[in-house]
């Protein structure tokens, strides 16, 4: 089916078919006389334009989505009080879930149940769609003024740009520098900020709860500037000492730095409360962004941060692409991260006339990765047509639903707090006699995809005593009984150790 569809993207009947299925479940007809009608219809649209042919139905998969989550509205409404082991899966989540193919995935005979998304989502089709548009029909090495399809790769790129800017609410696209990723994002921050503005003697704030690509960077800067690391402790169960961060504040605290929402617990902090305290002592914030804008709505101006970094395929995008949003007055302060091709002009032997692009343009040397944004451009875009809200609310339930589904295997610990409040649906835990690795081998081959090891927070396992720990991390698609059939399995495993 895979290669049918993604090797041949042109057998039209494939596509009619799927398109009039689409059309008929977004008008919610379903008779097959209408359905035939509009097959017609988009047949011969395709006769004349296939490329935008193949555009409309990455939008007929969202709309059609989106029609899906009203219904699914309807049945989650029915099944509100059904908390326990059973939580339906409403057809409007199945049809959402068949947008994503590679969950049809069978893995080691078992029915693929994928709980890893926090590592990395899967993707629906209208962002594969997006990707292999570009490749199919706009490819080229952007250029404003030159030949048509560079022209277009160039349009594709900015759009997406202004996409990603409205997402955030971001005062400009000038505020939006496209990265590989988080990784990236924090690095350009340390590397370009903390080098021009880092001296002996100054302070940067980080926490316990610190992913690797959100320490090491800073750890390098510090070092570099001759500057101090200072760390903010965490809870027992994992919530930020926030008690401690005036004490860690000082005149030479020139940064503070964390997770908005915490890889290994799922915890969200408190962004705007921790903003307003440093900006009192005069530090700029940055945000790892990375766990939180995949599953909520996020304001940069309403969080008050001065950087905030996060990663497409983290949030149904491609895998390599990333952004930092930074406010512009601290973006033109800020030398080139790296330097080449687009963004140096009138460039002589002497560098006498050599002057950089402004804003986000600054930062983004050499050819650009065009592809990455525009396939970003589509899940946003896949994600709103979801509707933000609708999708924050189910996965709430499905916390919940989780979190007392957990409470029933024995030895097993969730890490971090155990309340359904103030949490994403990641959940890391431990269980009793068994190895995180083997039990996630154990369970791979079962057809379960969870992650486990030091999940690039050691400093943070080492704060609750361990040096490895198993996570399980839902998304949009994530099934009340996927969850279920995890608890069964960690049952088994349970049973089979004691
Ligand atoms: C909290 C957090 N920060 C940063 C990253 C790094 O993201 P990427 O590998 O996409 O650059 C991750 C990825 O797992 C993460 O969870």
């Amino acid at each position: 089916m895979r290669l049918q569809i993604y090797r041949n993207p042109f057998r039209i009947e494939d596509w009619r078919n799927r398109e009039a299925v689409l059309v008929s479940r977004i008008a919610g007809r379903r008779e097959p006389g209408s359905a035939g009608k509009v097959s017609r219809r988009i047949g011969e649209a395709m006769g004349t334009d296939r490329r935008d042919f193949l555009r409309k139905i990455s939008r007929a998969s969202a709309l059609a989505a989106a029609a899906s989550v009203l219904e699914r509205n309807r049945c989650v409404a029915l099944s509100q009080s059904s908390h326990s082991i059973g939580m339906p899966t409403t057809p409007a989540l199945e049809y959402l879930r068949a947008q994503f193919p590679v969950l049809g995935e069978r893995v080691n005979d078992h029915p693929l149940v994928y709980l890893d998304s926090a590592a990395t989502t899967q993707r629906p089709r209208a962002v594969i769609d997006a990707l292999a548009n570009f490749y199919l029909h706009d490819n080229a090495n952007p250029g404003k003024s030159l030949h048509t399809l560079a022209r277009r790769s160039s349009a594709l790129y900015e759009k997406a740009r202004g996409t990603v800017a409205r997402f955030l609410n971001a005062r400009g696209p000038e505020e939006v520098v496209w990265t590989r990723g988080t990784t990236e994002a924090l690095n350009l921050v340390a590397s370009s900020w903390g080098g021009a503005n880092l001296h002996a003697g100054d302070e940067i704030v980080l926490t316990v709860s610190e992913h690797y690509s959100a320490l090491v960077p800073w750890q390098i800067a510090a070092r570099r500037a001759n500057a101090r690391v200072r760390i903010l402790d965490v809870e027992d169960d994992g919530r930020l000492r926030l008690d401690q961060l005036d004490t860690l504040l000082s005149e030479r605290t020139k940064l503070v730095a964390f997770p908005h929402v915490s890889n290994v617990l799922g915890l969200i902090n408190p962004v705007k409360e921790i903003c307003d305290r440093a900006h009192r002592a005069g530090a700029l914030v940055v945000v790892d962004g990375a766990q939180s804008i995949p599953h909520f709505s996020v304001d940069v101006q309403q969080l008050g941060c001065d950087f905030f970094a996060f990663s497409a395929h983290k949030m149904l995008g491609p895998m390599g692409t990333g952004v930092l949003w930074a406010r512009r007055e601290i973006l033109e302060g800020m030398p080139p991260y790296q330097a080449g091709s687009n963004m140096a002009h009138d460039v002589d032997l002497e560098s006498k006339s050599t002057h950089f692009a402004e804003g986000a343009w600054k930062f983004e040397a050499g050819t650009p990765n065009v592809p990455g944004p525009v396939g970003l451009a589509a899940a946003i875009e896949f994600l709103e047509s979801l509707g933000r809200k609708d999708l924050w609310n189910r996965e709430q339930e499905l916390t919940r639903h989780a979190l007392s589904a957990f409470r029933e295997v024995k030895g097993l610990r969730i890490l971090g707090p155990t309340e359904p409040d103030n949490r994403i649906s990641v959940f890391s835990f431990v269980l009793e006699k068994s190895d995180a690795l083997d039990l996630v081998k154990a369970l791979d081959a079962m057809g379960f995809a969870l992650r486990g090891g030091d999940l690039a927070s050691h400093p943070l396992l080492k704060r609750m005593g361990l040096t490895e720990a198993v996570r399980a991390s839902c998304y949009a698609y994530t099934t009340a009984e996927e969850v279920d059939l995890l608890v069964a399995a960690l049952q088994r495993e349970r049973r089979g150790h004691s």
